[in-house]
């Protein structure tokens, strides 16, 4: 990833988004501009309703800004048709939600496989694939269950594996440790620290402090807008300590 390390993978500026519900209208991000860098690992804090999953959203490309200019990779998503826009998001973006998010009557083998489903991925090379990103995630060896049969810790972590299996450049985590126990909770942040590691891009949303002190880069977000105190840590080893 040498090479690639410091270009900015996300430019969003003086991005805007107004949701409009009948006669009422909203305005949740409200001038924001921010640069992420290829490898860098972002925590996004800030209280209830500021507009944190609404932020998210539009960087996955599940939704677009009102006005303002979102530059994905190089590439002006504004102005990209629903069916480019999905293309973007299945190529670039993998996703990891607090409430995992799996099917209940598939393994945790046929999760993780699903994105190459849909892919056209053929089945060998599905399954090849699958396999590596659960071991990834050390859960080789729970292929075959069913996540009722898994803990929160480890279905989230079947979770992280199903984003991780189309090699996408970008991690986005909506509050992935929000349902987990501090054992958990350390278990996927140390998965992240790993893919972080490795080169990858994560944006991670978190209500909880030491959630957000792994990152390297943190910013506060209230009322649709960056606040002061955006915090811009050296080397997470520093926090970890
Ligand atoms: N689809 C929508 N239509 C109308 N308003 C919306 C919609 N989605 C979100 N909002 C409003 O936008 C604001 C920001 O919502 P958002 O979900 O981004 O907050 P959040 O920071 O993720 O909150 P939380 O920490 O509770 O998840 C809230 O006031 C919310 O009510
Ligand atoms: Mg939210």
């Amino acid at each position: 990833m040498s090479t690639a390390q410091h270009q900015p993978v996300i430019q969003l500026t003086d991005a805007r988004k107004t949701y409009r519900t009948g006669e009422i209208e909203f305005e949740a991000l409200r001038g924001i501009d921010c640069e992420i860098s290829e490898g860098e690992y972002v925590a996004i804090v800030g209280p209830s309703g500021s507009g944190k999953s609404t932020l998210m959203n539009i960087l996955g490309c599940l939704d677009v800004l009102t006005t303002g200019s979102y530059v994905l990779a190089g590439e002006d998503v504004e102005q990209l048709d629903e069916d480019a826009l999905a293309a973007v998001r299945n190529k670039r973006i993998g996703f990891v939600f607090q409430q995992f998010n799996l099917l209940p009557s598939l393994s945790a083998l046929a999760n993780v496989e699903l994105p190459l489903v849909y892919a056209r991925v053929a089945p060998n090379e599905r399954k090849r694939r699958a396999l590596a990103a659960l071991a990834r995630v050390g859960l080789a060896d729970k292929a075959p269950n069913r996540p009722g049969e898994l803990s929160g810790g480890q279905q989230q972590r079947v979770a992280i594996a199903r984003a991780l299996v189309t090699e996408p450049t970008i991690l986005l985590a909506d509050e992935p440790t929000g349902n987990l126990d501090s054992t958990s909770t350390e278990d996927i942040l140390a998965v992240f620290d790993e893919l972080n590691r490795e080169g990858r891009t994560i944006v991670l949303i978190t209500h909880e402090h030491e959630v957000a002190e792994r990152a390297g880069t943190i910013y506060n977000v209230t009322d649709g807008h960056f606040v002061d105190g955006t915090t811009h840590l050296t080397h997470m080893a520093v926090v970890a300590e």
